[in-house]
């Protein structure tokens, strides 16, 4: 697996603590969900590793299905823009919806989902965040399980991507700003 190169300045999260805190979740979220039919949403592409582990951390049984929607195109910046790119093979009316993330940022990527999601009428509609970064706990977006609260820095690895790189780090840390200034 991918390693931790030069072009990480440090290492804020490691394989081990990543594991643990996931597993932390996953009872809380097996106790919420026990004897309900529970469908995770994964928020693609940064949700993958999330969804790969959350899921299989869970002692309860749960369905699958992702949704495609970009709000970054290339840069570090959120543009504002948010874009249906793969919608749901789902039918989500009377479902217990659980929508899973990697970071919420400014919580523009969310607002959206959430809002377009609450109209198809789920049973209940929550969510998971592996990160969550200082601006979108002021965003007014109800998170429901969140992995880390993190410092306003941008960080790859575990999912998350620097214009489409560094998802396949196993650890999390800060890209060295030399690598996009
Ligand atoms: C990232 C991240 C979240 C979103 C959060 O996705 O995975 O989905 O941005 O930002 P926001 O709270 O400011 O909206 P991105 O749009 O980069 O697509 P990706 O998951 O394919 O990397
Ligand atoms: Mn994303
Ligand atoms: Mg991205």
């Amino acid at each position: 697996s991918a390693d931790v190169g030069d072009e990480l300045t440090k290492v804020l999260y490691t394989p081990d603590q990543l594991a643990s805190r996931l597993k932390e979740l996953a009872g809380e979220i097996d106790t919420e969900y026990e004897g309900k039919d529970l469908l995770l949403v994964g928020v693609l592409s940064g949700a993958v590793m999330v969804m790969a582990d959350l899921s299989r951390a869970l002692s309860i049984h749960c369905d699958m299905d992702w949704m495609a929607i970009s709000s970054y195109g290339s840069g570090t910046q959120s543009s504002g823009v948010v874009r249906i790119l793969k919608d749901l093979n789902t039918n989500i009316s009377g479902r217990h919806v659980l929508v899973v993330e990697d970071i919420i940022d400014t919580g523009l990527t969310l607002s959206y989902l959430i809002s377009n999601l609450r109209s198809r009428d789920p049973a209940s509609l929550d969510i998971m965040t592996m990160f969550r970064k200082p601006e979108a706990a002021k965003s007014g977006v109800d998170v429901r399980w969140i992995g880390f609260d993190i410092p306003n820095e941008f960080v790859v690895g575990y999912g998350l991507d620097y214009d489409g790189r560094y998802r396949n780090l196993t650890s999390v840390g800060t890209l060295s700003p030399h690598v996009y200034s």
